[in-house]
């Protein structure tokens, strides 16, 4: 057991843009009590694992992560295993791997600084409880922001698909309040952000009452935030088909920081696969938003998640996949191999698909996926368009930074890390874009 209080730590974020979210408030939480952020994983004194539980890989990954942190000369770090893993296996994670100190849920981080005295004590150190209070009102004020931010405003999942965990390690849907949320938004504006992504793990089923006590949806909170000064840009992610509203789509077409970027996941092609999935919309329906969606804003990138060889998916039902992607035309997605999780109602049916098998159907979807996202940058080559400039490129000189329809743009420039810049495209490969700084003055 590790007997001392550290007095440097480093974070280590796995999975979704939530976690990122987290690891950065538990960051600015350790900081608050003293501690300092190491970006030396090999030298600080508590490293922190924040982990996703999504998928069988993320797991196994974990456990090899852990033995890592032993150091050359026989010492180690206090070792804090947080986010869906810490959830899901609790007291699981010490006794596979005694050498974790602290067991931390994502629920229950606030409580990170409480449980690092304890395994300094060298008492076990373990929380996933899921208060009723909530752990946003305990955290300290934000600190630190890039141009670009996250701002949870809704967490954890009512809808039960059956292949999914996050129900399990995130619990039940909760709304974040109105102010709250402003207030957050106000305060990253401050530091620097000129982004701001909502997340949620259902992020357009967000509710709740504005300061006048009127019901309000994701869009309201679009509107209220398109009002704020300094705030250039606003994106949601992750959104579910059934909780995409008329006003949300209205939203698109009349709120003008509101970016044309939609991620909206279907996961399959095909109504069996869906119901077995117990995803409550059909492929009607979806094809039917995203229509709506695209006459409400022409140029809106579409996005998506899919799983291919969900248990009992036939090669007939495969094919629906990839004609639904055909069908909508993404201009980037997400596909993943089924992964059987512990708990899950799908991790039981019978007909799990063959590995080779599914080998087979993600290769050939994602070689459609790689196709549309290519054609998707080609068509901008060649246009102007405002980039967030956010970080350094590997060259010298050079910046990276991010279009409306969130491609990534590499260019060569004397602008610096939070600027708008325009930049003309010259060209495209499937995953980033090269720019240029546009001169108006040019000849
Ligand atoms: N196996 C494979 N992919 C999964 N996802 C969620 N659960 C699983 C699973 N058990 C994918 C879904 C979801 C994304 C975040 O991860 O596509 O939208
Ligand atoms: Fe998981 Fe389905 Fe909830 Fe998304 S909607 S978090 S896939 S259960």
């Amino acid at each position: 057991m590790n007997s001392q209080i550290p007095k440097t730590f480093h974070v280590k974020s796995f999975g979704c843009q939530m976690n990122v979210y987290d690891g950065a408030r538990m960051t600015e939480l350790l900081e608050a009590e003293g501690m300092k952020a190491s970006a030396d994983v090999g030298a600080a004194d508590l490293v922190v694992l924040n982990t996703c539980h999504i998928r069988e890989r993320a797991v196994d990954k974990i456990y090899s992560d852990i033995g890592r942190l032993r150091r050359d000369d026989g010492s180690r770090p206090m070792i804090a295993v947080a986010g869906c893993v810490a959830q899901a296996e609790g007291g699981e994670i010490p006794r596979r791997a005694p050498i974790v100190d602290i067991v931390v849920g994502p629920q229950a981080y606030h409580r990170l600084p409480e449980l690092v005295a304890k395994a300094g004590r060298g008492e076990p150190a373990l929380d996933t409880d899921m208060p009723i209070e909530s752990k946003f009102g305990e955290l300290p004020a934000r600190r630190r922001q890039g141009p670009s931010a996250f701002l949870t405003i809704q967490e954890g999942c009512d809808k039960f698909c059956t292949y999914c965990v996050v129900p399990y390690t995130r619990g039940a849907e909760v709304s974040r309040g109105w102010s709250a949320i402003l207030d957050e938004a106000r305060a990253l504006i401050d530091l620097g952000a000129k982004e701001i992504t909502l997340l949620g793990q259902n992020v357009n089923a967000w509710t709740g009452e504005d300061e006048a006590g009127r019901i309000q949806g994701m869009d309201g909170l679009a509107r209220a935030l398109d009002r704020l000064n300094g705030l250039e840009r606003i994106r949601y992610m992750t959104s579910h088909p059934s909780d995409m509203t008329d006003g949300l789509i209205r939203a698109h077409a009349e709120v003008e920081k509101l970016m044309p970027f939609l991620h909206l996941p279907v996961q399959s092609g095909n109504d069996r696969v869906l119901k077995a999935m117990n995803r409550s919309h059909a492929i009607h329906d979806y094809l039917d938003i995203i229509d709506r969606v695209r006459a409400a804003r022409p140029d809106i990138a579409i996005s998506g998640d899919f799983i291919v060889g969900f248990p009992g998916e036939k090669d007939s039902e495969f094919e629906d996949t990839l004609k639904i992607v055909e069908a909508v035309n993404y201009a980037q997605a997400y596909s993943f191999k089924y992964s059987p999780r512990p708990g899950t109602p799908a991790a039981d049916m019978d007909e799990q698909v063959p590995a080779e098998l599914m080998d087979e159907r993600l290769q050939r979807l994602q070689a459609l996926i790689n196709q549309q996202q290519l054609e998707f940058n080609q068509a901008i080559v060649g246009r102007r368009t405002s980039v967030l400039l956010e970080r350094q490129g590997k060259k010298p000189g050079q910046l990276i930074g991010k279009t409306p329809w969130l491609q990534s743009v590499h260019l060569e420039t004397t602008a610096v890390v939070g600027d708008m810049v325009e930049v003309e495209i010259l060209s495209a490969g499937p995953n980033s874009l090269a720019g240029a700084e546009f001169m108006k003055d040019a000849a």
